[in-house]
């Protein structure tokens, strides 16, 4: 059975069909990648897998369960984490706060441990601030632990972005254009970062990009999107040499 199991997804905005005749499935531990033009769907298709839209048609399922009418947070529950392409961070927090509210998700000591401090309260916190240093330390950003997100650089603050997301401890990894907005150099940062979560968690992923450079490096396979629908899918090489999917990026950017 595979981990996440897309079919016949389509989806309306009022009278614009977003997404198409969707599908998807994804196996454990597969890096997967998803590229089209801009306003192809592909944001959208997240929003319908992470439950913020309800698809018009279709079916998703999760190592079995349908996600369908779900809400966000029982979805990532069952083990969907993502980021999002606009930076989505709580300002007045610092990056230790953020990956440790996103545990709370986890932690089960109810309203009154809450309020009254038990002490299996304070053991799950504790436990919760060692796996947030230890994903901080991952993803190279622990010395930066009790700085305020706003002081932190575009790069940084993305980083803090995913490892509030691999505080859930999801089975798969939604990145929305991770290096959207990043330098050079800090796009090959993020490589080696998604490499590195990706080698030492085993979780899937399921990668959106603009930049296809990122795509073809990282992922096993790709689907081409365009007016919500797949034109093509295959491996880099497949997707690199496929007419459709160079008439689809002529004029606008180059494969490589
Ligand atoms: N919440 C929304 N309401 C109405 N239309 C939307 C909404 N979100 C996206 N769209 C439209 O759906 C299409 C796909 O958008 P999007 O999924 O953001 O594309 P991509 O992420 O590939 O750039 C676009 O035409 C966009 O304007
Ligand atoms: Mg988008």
């Amino acid at each position: 059975m595979p981990l996440l199991d897309v079919k016949k997804m389509t989806h309306y905005f009022g009278g614009l069909r977003a997404v198409h005749d969707y599908h998807l499935s994804i196996e454990p531990g597969q890096i997967r990648g998803l590229i089209g033009p801009n306003g192809a769907g592909k944001t959208t298709i997240f929003n319908l897998l992470t439950g913020i839209h309800k698809p018009t048609e279709g079916e998703i399922l999760l190592d079995g369960n349908s996600l369908v009418g779900l809400f966000p947070h029982q979805i990532a529950a069952l083990g969907l984490g993502r980021t999002f392409q606009n930076l989505c961070l709580w300002r007045h927090m610092t990056v230790l706060e953020h990956v440790m509210l996103a545990r709370y998700a986890r932690l089960d000591y109810g309203l009154v441990g809450a309020f009254f401090g038990t002490a299996k309260r304070q053991r799950q916190e504790a436990e919760s601030e060692i796996v947030a240093r230890k994903l901080l330390r991952m993803l190279g950003i622990e010395d930066l632990a009790e700085q305020n997100v706003l002081n932190l650089s575009y790069g940084n603050q993305r980083r803090v972005e995913m490892a509030r997301a691999l505080a859930t401890e999801p089975k798969i990894l939604f990145l929305d254009e991770p290096t959207a907005g990043m330098t050079p150099e800090e796009l090959i940062q993020m490589m080696a970062i998604i490499r590195q979560v990706h080698a030492e968690l085993g979780l899937a992923i399921f990668l959106i990009e603009h930049r296809l450079k990122m795509v073809m490096e990282l992922c096993e396979q790709i689907q081409t999107l365009v007016f919500g629908e797949v034109i093509a899918e295959g491996t880099p090489e497949e997707i690199q040499n496929n007419p459709q999917v160079i008439e689809a990026y002529l004029g606008k950017e180059t494969l490589h």
